[in-house]
Protein backbone atom coordinates (compact mmCIF):
# COMPACT_ATOMS: atom_id res chain seq x y z
CA UNK A 1 0.00 0.00 0.00
CA UNK A 2 1.40 3.58 -0.92
CA UNK A 3 0.83 6.33 1.52
CA UNK A 4 0.45 9.58 0.41
CA UNK A 5 2.52 11.84 2.59
CA UNK A 6 2.00 15.11 1.67
CA UNK A 7 -1.80 17.47 2.44
CA UNK A 8 -3.75 18.93 -0.17
CA UNK A 9 -1.10 20.63 -2.64
CA UNK A 10 -0.41 24.05 -1.97
CA UNK A 11 -2.69 23.99 1.39
CA UNK A 12 -0.49 24.91 4.08
CA UNK A 13 -0.82 23.34 7.59
CA UNK A 14 -1.18 26.81 9.42
CA UNK A 15 -4.34 28.11 7.93
CA UNK A 16 -6.32 30.85 9.93
CA UNK A 17 -5.32 32.96 12.59
CA UNK A 18 -6.82 30.72 14.95
CA UNK A 19 -4.54 27.44 14.07
CA UNK A 20 -1.83 29.71 13.89
CA UNK A 21 -2.69 30.64 18.05
CA UNK A 22 -3.49 27.43 18.95
CA UNK A 23 0.16 26.18 17.50
CA UNK A 24 1.53 28.95 19.18
CA UNK A 25 0.05 27.76 22.38
CA UNK A 26 1.78 24.45 22.13
CA UNK A 27 4.97 25.34 20.82
CA UNK A 28 5.38 27.65 23.73
CA UNK A 29 3.48 25.25 26.81
CA UNK A 30 6.65 23.37 26.14
CA UNK A 31 7.66 23.14 29.78
CA UNK A 32 4.60 22.84 31.24
CA UNK A 33 5.38 20.91 34.47
CA UNK A 34 1.76 19.13 35.20
CA UNK A 35 2.82 17.74 31.60
CA UNK A 36 6.69 17.03 31.78
CA UNK A 37 7.19 16.01 35.31
CA UNK A 38 4.31 12.97 34.80
CA UNK A 39 5.46 11.94 31.54
CA UNK A 40 9.14 11.54 33.24
CA UNK A 41 7.66 8.95 35.29
CA UNK A 42 8.08 6.29 32.47
CA UNK A 43 7.98 8.31 28.98
CA UNK A 44 4.57 8.53 28.12
CA UNK A 45 3.71 12.38 27.83
CA UNK A 46 0.37 12.96 28.02
CA UNK A 47 -1.81 16.05 27.82
CA UNK A 48 -5.02 14.92 28.09
CA UNK A 49 -7.00 14.34 31.73
CA UNK A 50 -6.96 11.20 34.22
CA UNK A 51 -10.14 9.05 35.32
CA UNK A 52 -10.96 6.42 38.06
CA UNK A 53 -10.09 7.15 41.86
CA UNK A 54 -6.85 7.89 43.01
CA UNK A 55 -5.40 6.17 45.73
CA UNK A 56 -6.02 8.15 49.27
CA UNK A 57 -2.92 6.95 50.54
CA UNK A 58 -1.14 9.00 48.14
CA UNK A 59 -2.30 12.28 50.28
CA UNK A 60 -0.98 10.73 53.78
CA UNK A 61 2.88 9.55 54.63
CA UNK A 62 5.65 11.41 54.46
CA UNK A 63 5.16 15.21 53.59
CA UNK A 64 8.38 15.84 51.80
CA UNK A 65 7.52 12.93 48.92
CA UNK A 66 3.91 13.46 49.06
CA UNK A 67 3.96 15.62 45.94
CA UNK A 68 5.72 13.07 44.15
CA UNK A 69 3.63 10.41 45.42
CA UNK A 70 0.81 12.69 43.77
CA UNK A 71 2.30 12.87 40.56
CA UNK A 72 3.05 9.37 40.27
CA UNK A 73 -0.57 8.78 40.65
CA UNK A 74 -1.70 11.59 38.30
CA UNK A 75 0.05 10.41 35.40
CA UNK A 76 -1.53 6.57 36.34
CA UNK A 77 -4.94 8.07 36.11
CA UNK A 78 -4.20 10.22 32.67
CA UNK A 79 -2.58 6.67 30.93
CA UNK A 80 -5.81 5.02 32.33
CA UNK A 81 -7.64 7.04 30.32
CA UNK A 82 -5.41 6.34 27.10
CA UNK A 83 -5.84 2.55 27.64
CA UNK A 84 -9.18 3.30 28.00
CA UNK A 85 -9.44 4.74 24.59
CA UNK A 86 -7.53 2.12 23.43
CA UNK A 87 -9.70 -0.29 24.48
CA UNK A 88 -12.55 0.95 22.39
CA UNK A 89 -10.79 1.00 18.66
CA UNK A 90 -11.70 -3.01 18.21
CA UNK A 91 -9.78 -5.34 16.69
CA UNK A 92 -6.30 -3.79 15.02
CA UNK A 93 -4.04 -6.24 13.45
CA UNK A 94 -0.28 -5.78 13.72
CA UNK A 95 -0.56 -4.43 9.96
CA UNK A 96 -3.00 -2.15 10.54
CA UNK A 97 -2.48 1.91 10.32
CA UNK A 98 -3.78 3.68 12.55
CA UNK A 99 -4.20 7.79 13.53
CA UNK A 100 -3.68 9.71 16.25
CA UNK A 101 -5.18 12.89 15.40
CA UNK A 102 -3.94 15.93 17.53
CA UNK A 103 -1.03 13.28 18.72
CA UNK A 104 0.33 16.14 21.37
CA UNK A 105 3.96 14.22 22.91
CA UNK A 106 2.42 10.88 21.60
CA UNK A 107 1.49 9.27 24.79
CA UNK A 108 -1.53 7.44 23.54
CA UNK A 109 0.41 6.32 19.92
CA UNK A 110 2.86 4.43 21.84
CA UNK A 111 0.56 2.93 24.02
CA UNK A 112 -1.37 2.12 20.99
CA UNK A 113 2.03 0.72 19.23
CA UNK A 114 2.97 -1.13 22.19
CA UNK A 115 -0.92 -2.74 22.69
CA UNK A 116 -1.79 -3.90 19.16
CA UNK A 117 1.85 -3.71 17.03
CA UNK A 118 0.24 -1.77 14.49
CA UNK A 119 2.26 1.54 12.89
CA UNK A 120 0.75 4.61 14.21
CA UNK A 121 0.60 8.10 12.43
CA UNK A 122 0.07 10.71 14.66
CA UNK A 123 -0.47 14.78 13.60
CA UNK A 124 -0.25 17.47 15.62
CA UNK A 125 -0.11 21.43 14.40
CA UNK A 126 2.84 21.87 16.64
CA UNK A 127 6.40 21.15 15.71
CA UNK A 128 7.75 21.55 18.40
CA UNK A 129 5.41 18.67 19.88
CA UNK A 130 6.23 16.87 16.57
CA UNK A 131 9.84 17.01 17.13
CA UNK A 132 9.65 15.86 20.10
CA UNK A 133 7.30 13.07 19.91
CA UNK A 134 9.50 11.95 17.19
CA UNK A 135 12.51 12.04 19.41
CA UNK A 136 10.73 9.80 21.52
CA UNK A 137 9.71 7.54 18.60
CA UNK A 138 14.03 7.09 18.17
CA UNK A 139 14.52 6.45 21.99
CA UNK A 140 12.02 3.88 22.27
CA UNK A 141 13.54 1.81 19.28
CA UNK A 142 10.09 2.23 17.50
CA UNK A 143 10.43 4.98 14.71
CA UNK A 144 9.47 2.63 11.97
CA UNK A 145 6.26 1.81 13.78
CA UNK A 146 5.13 5.36 14.75
CA UNK A 147 5.70 8.74 13.24
CA UNK A 148 4.63 12.27 13.85
CA UNK A 149 4.05 14.48 11.29
CA UNK A 150 3.55 18.33 11.33
CA UNK A 151 -0.26 18.06 9.76
CA UNK A 152 -3.66 19.31 9.88
CA UNK A 153 -6.45 16.78 11.20
CA UNK A 154 -8.52 18.18 8.80
CA UNK A 155 -6.33 18.02 5.82
CA UNK A 156 -4.09 15.05 7.21
CA UNK A 157 -3.02 14.12 3.09
CA UNK A 158 -2.78 10.56 3.83
CA UNK A 159 -4.23 7.93 1.97
CA UNK A 160 -8.41 7.70 1.41
CA UNK A 161 -9.39 4.63 3.27
CA UNK A 162 -5.78 3.74 4.70
CA UNK A 163 -6.64 3.63 8.24
CA UNK A 164 -7.98 0.88 10.56
CA UNK A 165 -8.98 3.13 13.27
CA UNK A 166 -8.78 6.43 14.03
CA UNK A 167 -8.98 8.56 17.32
CA UNK A 168 -9.06 12.10 18.70
CA UNK A 169 -7.83 11.93 22.70
CA UNK A 170 -8.91 15.52 23.91
CA UNK A 171 -8.55 17.58 20.69
CA UNK A 172 -11.64 18.07 18.69
CA UNK A 173 -12.14 21.25 20.61
CA UNK A 174 -10.41 23.03 18.65
CA UNK A 175 -11.59 22.38 15.34
CA UNK A 176 -15.16 22.63 13.46
CA UNK A 177 -16.46 18.79 13.46
CA UNK A 178 -18.24 19.06 10.16
CA UNK A 179 -14.89 19.26 8.55
CA UNK A 180 -13.01 17.01 10.97
CA UNK A 181 -15.36 13.89 10.40
CA UNK A 182 -15.12 14.59 6.34
CA UNK A 183 -11.28 14.28 6.51
CA UNK A 184 -12.00 10.61 9.26
CA UNK A 185 -14.76 9.59 6.71
CA UNK A 186 -12.19 9.78 3.94
CA UNK A 187 -9.37 7.99 5.76
CA UNK A 188 -11.50 4.91 7.18
CA UNK A 189 -13.01 2.01 5.17
CA UNK A 190 -16.41 0.75 5.37
CA UNK A 191 -16.32 -0.56 9.16
CA UNK A 192 -13.66 1.13 10.55
CA UNK A 193 -13.74 2.68 14.24
CA UNK A 194 -13.50 5.84 15.30
CA UNK A 195 -13.05 7.00 19.00
CA UNK A 196 -13.24 10.12 20.89
CA UNK A 197 -12.41 11.62 24.10
CA UNK A 198 -14.01 15.09 24.61
CA UNK A 199 -14.99 17.59 27.18
CA UNK A 200 -18.11 19.27 25.86
CA UNK A 201 -21.08 21.45 27.09
CA UNK A 202 -24.54 20.37 28.17
CA UNK A 203 -27.09 21.43 25.27
CA UNK A 204 -29.77 20.85 28.74
CA UNK A 205 -28.46 23.51 30.91
CA UNK A 206 -28.07 25.59 27.93
CA UNK A 207 -25.35 27.49 26.42
CA UNK A 208 -21.64 28.00 27.89
CA UNK A 209 -21.38 28.57 31.28
CA UNK A 210 -19.08 30.67 32.56
CA UNK A 211 -16.64 27.69 34.08
CA UNK A 212 -16.65 26.15 30.80
CA UNK A 213 -16.19 30.00 29.19
CA UNK A 214 -12.78 30.02 31.39
CA UNK A 215 -11.90 26.67 30.05
CA UNK A 216 -12.30 28.02 26.52
CA UNK A 217 -10.11 30.87 27.49
CA UNK A 218 -7.18 29.50 29.16
CA UNK A 219 -6.59 26.50 26.51
CA UNK A 220 -7.67 29.19 23.33
CA UNK A 221 -10.33 26.31 22.45
CA UNK A 222 -13.73 26.54 21.72
CA UNK A 223 -15.74 23.35 23.70
CA UNK A 224 -18.55 22.50 20.99
CA UNK A 225 -22.00 21.45 22.79
CA UNK A 226 -22.80 17.74 23.26
CA UNK A 227 -25.46 17.61 20.12
CA UNK A 228 -23.21 18.90 18.11
CA UNK A 229 -20.83 15.71 17.85
CA UNK A 230 -23.97 13.59 17.51
CA UNK A 231 -24.71 16.03 14.24
CA UNK A 232 -21.25 16.28 12.51
CA UNK A 233 -20.86 11.95 12.95
CA UNK A 234 -24.36 11.46 11.65
CA UNK A 235 -23.34 13.93 8.81
CA UNK A 236 -20.05 12.16 7.93
CA UNK A 237 -21.70 8.53 7.88
CA UNK A 238 -20.29 7.48 11.51
CA UNK A 239 -22.91 5.77 13.54
CA UNK A 240 -22.18 5.38 17.37
CA UNK A 241 -22.09 2.26 19.16
CA UNK A 242 -20.95 3.17 22.58
CA UNK A 243 -20.99 6.55 24.58
CA UNK A 244 -20.19 6.84 27.49
CA UNK A 245 -19.88 9.55 30.00
CA UNK A 246 -16.81 10.10 32.21
CA UNK A 247 -17.85 12.88 33.79
CA UNK A 248 -17.46 11.23 37.12
CA UNK A 249 -14.79 9.37 36.65
CA UNK A 250 -12.73 12.37 35.79
CA UNK A 251 -13.66 14.46 38.93
CA UNK A 252 -11.11 12.31 41.56
CA UNK A 253 -8.17 13.20 38.85
CA UNK A 254 -9.15 17.07 39.17
CA UNK A 255 -9.76 16.85 42.84
CA UNK A 256 -5.84 15.49 43.49
CA UNK A 257 -4.54 17.77 40.41
CA UNK A 258 -6.31 20.70 42.37
CA UNK A 259 -4.04 19.50 45.64
CA UNK A 260 -0.29 18.98 43.88
CA UNK A 261 2.42 21.14 43.36
CA UNK A 262 1.27 20.81 39.06
CA UNK A 263 -2.15 22.67 39.58
CA UNK A 264 -2.62 25.49 36.66
CA UNK A 265 -4.80 27.47 38.30
CA UNK A 266 -8.00 25.89 35.82
CA UNK A 267 -8.51 23.17 38.46
CA UNK A 268 -11.31 25.16 39.68
CA UNK A 269 -13.46 26.11 36.65
CA UNK A 270 -13.16 22.25 35.35
CA UNK A 271 -14.47 20.91 38.89
CA UNK A 272 -17.22 23.66 38.49
CA UNK A 273 -17.60 23.01 35.32
CA UNK A 274 -18.30 19.17 36.08
CA UNK A 275 -20.09 19.09 39.36
CA UNK A 276 -22.83 22.09 38.04
CA UNK A 277 -23.96 19.44 35.15
CA UNK A 278 -22.92 22.42 32.48
CA UNK A 279 -19.77 20.29 31.02
CA UNK A 280 -18.88 16.33 30.32
CA UNK A 281 -16.35 14.13 29.66
CA UNK A 282 -17.64 11.90 27.18
CA UNK A 283 -16.03 8.69 25.55
CA UNK A 284 -17.59 8.76 21.84
CA UNK A 285 -16.93 5.12 19.56
CA UNK A 286 -18.45 5.06 16.06
CA UNK A 287 -18.46 3.35 13.09
CA UNK A 288 -17.83 4.53 9.58
CA UNK A 289 -20.24 3.21 7.05
C1 LIG B 1 -4.92 18.73 24.57
S1 LIG B 1 -3.69 18.30 23.40
C2 LIG B 1 -3.97 16.55 23.28
C3 LIG B 1 -2.76 15.80 22.82
C4 LIG B 1 -2.86 14.28 22.75
N1 LIG B 1 -4.05 13.86 22.03
C5 LIG B 1 -2.86 13.65 24.12
O1 LIG B 1 -3.85 13.05 24.51
O2 LIG B 1 -1.82 13.70 24.79
C6 LIG B 1 -4.36 18.95 21.88
C7 LIG B 1 -3.56 18.64 20.64
O3 LIG B 1 -4.33 18.96 19.48
C8 LIG B 1 -3.45 19.46 18.50
N2 LIG B 1 -4.23 20.18 17.49
C9 LIG B 1 -5.07 21.23 17.65
N3 LIG B 1 -5.62 21.57 16.46
C10 LIG B 1 -5.11 20.73 15.54
C11 LIG B 1 -5.28 20.58 14.13
N4 LIG B 1 -6.11 21.38 13.42
N5 LIG B 1 -4.59 19.60 13.52
C12 LIG B 1 -3.75 18.78 14.19
N6 LIG B 1 -3.55 18.88 15.53
C13 LIG B 1 -4.22 19.85 16.19
C14 LIG B 1 -2.48 20.31 19.29
O4 LIG B 1 -1.32 20.59 18.53
C15 LIG B 1 -2.23 19.38 20.49
O5 LIG B 1 -1.25 18.44 20.15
Amino acid sequence: MTVSTTPTAGSPVLRTQYQKSVAAYWNTNQQDPVNLRLGEIDGLYHHHYGIGNYDPSVLAGPEQTRDERIIAELHRLETAQADMLLSYLGEIAPSDRVLDAGSGRGGTSFMANQRFGCQVDGVSISEYQVDFANRQATDRRVADQVRFHFRNMLDTGFEAGSRQAVWTNETTMYVDLFELYAEFARLLPFGGRYVCITGCYNDVTGGRSKAVSQIDEHYTCNIHPRSSYFKALAANRFVPIHVIDLTSATIPYWELRAQSSVATGIEDPFLTAYREGSFHYLLIAADRV
